[in-house]
């Protein structure tokens, strides 16, 4: 069995008409733009949908504010979905509907399912970059952009109160890898049919709240493009622009129109698989390599405070 990443988030907001705007200057594109449907594709198959709040056909809200209203996890392939129904069923309550999608409601309430989702593979670019004493890239100039166009869901964070009997669920019920944690933080993790650093972050919360969905596109070019369009477009940028330490990727967020959670761009994170060694992070030195704007505070932190975790890894409350 393998689940091999987002298939599809359905959002509920307040404001369809104004996250339609935000989602195309964002760069994704609605499968049909004939349709009032909002249901966005992604090269790699994977559909954020759009709905207003009080649409009667999204699932019942998880969260006390707009944001997404079921994840849906794509798994490699039918006998790999039964084979999910029946871990799962013992404990918890999971319907089907008639396509063969499951759902259930993890242990923090969130709402989740499950479909087979044969995952389109991805066309990229070279995006080979000319060091001082290593050029890769001769006599060609470097693809230019003019805006981005994100081919892939990367992962998805929520904050969660029960930090350990998520990571029990997701690992134990769905075969995700925790791949690092940071001490007090949150826990990252990924599917074991992907090999992005992780597709699913969960940070210590007091209730369950909506922090980012990130896209992935493939430079830092298509990055600050994206970037720059958004601007341009007078979204208002949240943090960034920069590297994260934890997973090395690039980041660039902008702020969700209702102003709750952001929406990531996200290029260059390690690619691992199961010979990753996850390691124990300090929040601040793991979180940030460099950032466009720095502020003193942000870069007060224990240098090089990261250490390999024992197997098997201890849980987030063991780690305090
Ligand atoms: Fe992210």
């Amino acid at each position: 069995m393998a689940i091999v990443g987002v298939q599809e988030i359905t959002i509920g907001v307040e404001n369809p008409g104004t996250w339609k705007s935000f989602f195309e200057d964002f760069g994704l594109t609605l499968a049909d733009p004939s349709s009032q449907q909002l249901r966005f594709v992604l090269p790699e198959g994977s559909e954020i949908i759009v709905k207003s709040s009080d649409d009667p056909t999204l699932p019942p809200a998880f969260l006390k504010t707009d944001g997404p209203r079921e994840i849906i996890w794509g798994v490699d392939s039918a006998v790999a979905l039964d084979q999910l129904k029946q871990v799962l069923q013992p404990d918890f309550a999971v319907t089907e509907d008639p396509d063969g999608t499951l759902h259930t409601v993890d242990p923090n309430g969130v709402r989740i399912g499950f479909r087979v989702f044969s995952r389109k593979s991805i066309v990229s670019d070279e995006c080979n970059e000319n060091t001082i004493g290593h050029p890769v890239r001769w006599n060609k100039q470097r693809k230019w952009y003019s805006r981005a166009y994100p081919k892939n869901i990367q992962h998805v964070v929520l904050g969660v109160p029960n930090i350990d009997a998520a990571v029990k669920f997701y690992t134990e019920r769905l075969g995700f890898r925790v791949t690092d944690i940071s001490r007090g933080f949150g826990v990252f993790m990924r599917c074991d049919g992907r090999h992005e650093h992780h597709n699913l972050f969960l940070p210590k919360a007091e209730e369950v709240y909506f922090h980012h969905i990130s896209f992935g596109v493939d430079c830092i070019d298509e990055l600050m493009a994206g970037a720059n369009y958004m601007q341009r477009k007078s979204w208002p940028q949240g943090h960034g622009i920069g590297r994260h330490r934890i997973s090395s990727f690039l980041f660039c967020y902008f702020k969700g129109p209702s102003l709750i959670g952001q929406i990531e761009y996200s290029a260059d994170g390690d690619a691992i698989d199961d010979d990753w060694v996850a390691c124990l992070w300090s929040p601040k030195f793991g979180n940030l390599h460099w950032v466009g704007n720095v502020s003193e505070a942000q870069m007060q932190y224990a240098e090089h405070d990261v250490t390999p975790l024992p197997r098997p890894i201890p849980s987030f409350s063991q780690l305090g």
